[in-house]
């Protein structure tokens, strides 16, 4: 940024933004940087600081609570726009990845930048697959929870047990051993979630089966009882694929911000993953599927629906869960996919009730002016809670299903940051509003 003190206008050979200061009358030249891939642009936050009232300021920060309009990196993993309801993996949509690709192509995708070869995707799934098992002493771990805790606590806890059991993880800067941690991860968040639920139900763990899919391994993981060998609903088996393909990667959300701001502090990605984990727990974020089916539960009954949105236009009550996005101003793509998944899994195992009600709340609020002039519209979370419940996934499970699928997304972004020379500790500023300087005085008297 260049700076004419005396107000008059600076040259801008590549055009720029030119921002006069009226507590100086100064006037500075901010470039805009080049645009993404999609025309994306940004001034650079730190240009700001060198206007200042008195040369000894600090500088002119940016104020921007929960990141509304600040690009954290340049990325070329994801791009969404949300006005259009566009989502794309490197370039991909979303629409064909769910059509084509399997869960694990499309994590060789997100990772490495392009779709793997049959080679590569031969070899990628053969090193999952022989990575899934995990330490005995990581199963005595988990069958210290009690048997009511949160399968995503337990998750949480065990992803962060791991970089225990892997020291070597640390050693980031060294692509080998970071290739070796991004497959563990991949091939034992399955058995870890897996296990998780077995616990909470007093179930034995089931060993993974290596002759299986990753989704079919999955299932066999979470449902098999006394049969030698598993045998998948083939409906429930694409769509859980599909799901999680829809779940892989969603740009720099609140969970993938947590991974890169844990990783930005070169921690070992067993860390920055389980705070990738905590942050899906919330119910502002990969907990609102739970919410959806708690809030329809709530409801009762398809005749509820009416009262239960005045409800919540008026503030009396909880939001539309399932329902607006940060992003999305317009109909979720994915939201679409999981509605026509929904549509076949339910031709399977029949409508419920609970169905009946999710498709009046949907009906009602996209006719009500109260959602569409705020653009509110069904996010990705509104129908797959009941699609996993007719799977037979409790709740409270939902989350960690989530968690799985995004640890192919996490684990990108984690990697595209530390390859990425702009970054640094993550680090935020604050714009302190507490007491002034005073003096200690106690008041224990
Ligand atoms: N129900 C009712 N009103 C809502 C809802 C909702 N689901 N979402 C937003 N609004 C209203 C707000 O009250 C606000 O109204 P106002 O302008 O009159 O005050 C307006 O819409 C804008 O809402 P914000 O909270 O500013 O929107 P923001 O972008 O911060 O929030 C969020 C996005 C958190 C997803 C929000 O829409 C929400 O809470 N939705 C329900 C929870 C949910 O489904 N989360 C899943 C997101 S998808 C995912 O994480 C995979």
């Amino acid at each position: 940024m260049s700076e004419t003190p005396t107000g008059g206008a600076t040259g801008q050979a590549n055009g720029g933004l030119e921002l006069r200061d009226t507590r100086t009358g100064r006037t500075y030249a901010l470039p805009v940087l080049p645009p993404g891939t999609e025309g994306d642009t940004a001034l650079r936050g730190m240009d700001l600081r060198q206007v200042k009232v008195e040369a000894d300021d600090f500088g002119l920060m940016s104020y921007d609570p929960a990141f509304m309009n600040t690009a954290s990196c340049r990325s070329a993993i994801t791009f969404i726009d949300g006005d259009k309801g566009i989502l794309r993996y490197r370039g991909y949509p979303i629409e064909q990845l769910a059509e084509g690709a399997t869960f694990l192509e499309t994590a060789y995708l997100l990772r490495n930048g392009e779709l793997p070869t049959r080679e590569q995707y031969d070899r990628w799934t053969h090193d999952i697959t022989h990575r899934t098992y995990v330490h005995e002493n990581v199963r005595k771990f988990l069958e210290g929870f009690r048997y009511d805790a949160h399968p995503m606590s337990i998750l949480c806890s065990s992803v962060a047990a791991l970089s225990a059991f892997y020291p070597e993880a640390k050693n980031i800067h060294d692509p080998e051993v970071r290739d070796i941690q991004v497959i563990r991860l991949l091939a034992k968040l399955p058995t870890l979630a897996a296990f998780a639920y077995r616990h909470t139900r007093g179930l034995p763990f089931v060993y993974p089966d290596n002759d299986c899919s990753y989704v079919e391994n999955f299932l066999s993981m979470l449902f098999r009882m006394s049969e030698p060998r598993y045998e998948a609903n083939p409906a429930f088996l694409k769509a859980l694929e599909v799901l999680f393909i829809l779940h892989a990667d969603h740009e720099q959300n609140a969970s993938t911000s947590a991974v890169r701001a844990v990783g930005s502090t070169h921690v070992d990605p067993y860390s920055a993953i389980a705070a990738g984990v905590a942050a899906l727990y919330g119910p502002l974020h990969g907990g609102a599927n739970e919410q959806v089916l708690r809030m329809i539960e709530e409801i009762g009954h398809p005749k509820n629906v009416g009262g239960f949105i005045e409800d919540v236009k008026g503030g009396r009550g909880q939001r539309l869960m399932g329902f607006g996005h940060r992003v999305y101003k317009s109909y979720d793509p994915r939201a679409r996919i999981v509605k026509q998944l929904a549509d076949d899994v339910f031709r399977q195992v029949g409508m419920d009730k609970d169905l009946e009600i999710a498709l009046e709340l949907e009906r009602i609020a996209l006719e009500d002016d109260y959602f569409v002039s705020r653009k509110l519209y069904p996010n990705v979370d509104f129908y797959t809670g009941l699609i996993y419940r007719s799977m037979g996934f409790p709740t409270e499970f939902f989350t960690v299903l989530f968690a799985v699928a995004r640890t192919a997304g996490w684990l990108s972004q984690w990697e595209e940051m530390l390859n990425d020379k702009e970054q640094k500790i993550a680090r935020p500023r604050q714009i302190y509003v507490g007491p002034a300087e005073r003096p200690y005085e106690s008041r224990l008297r």
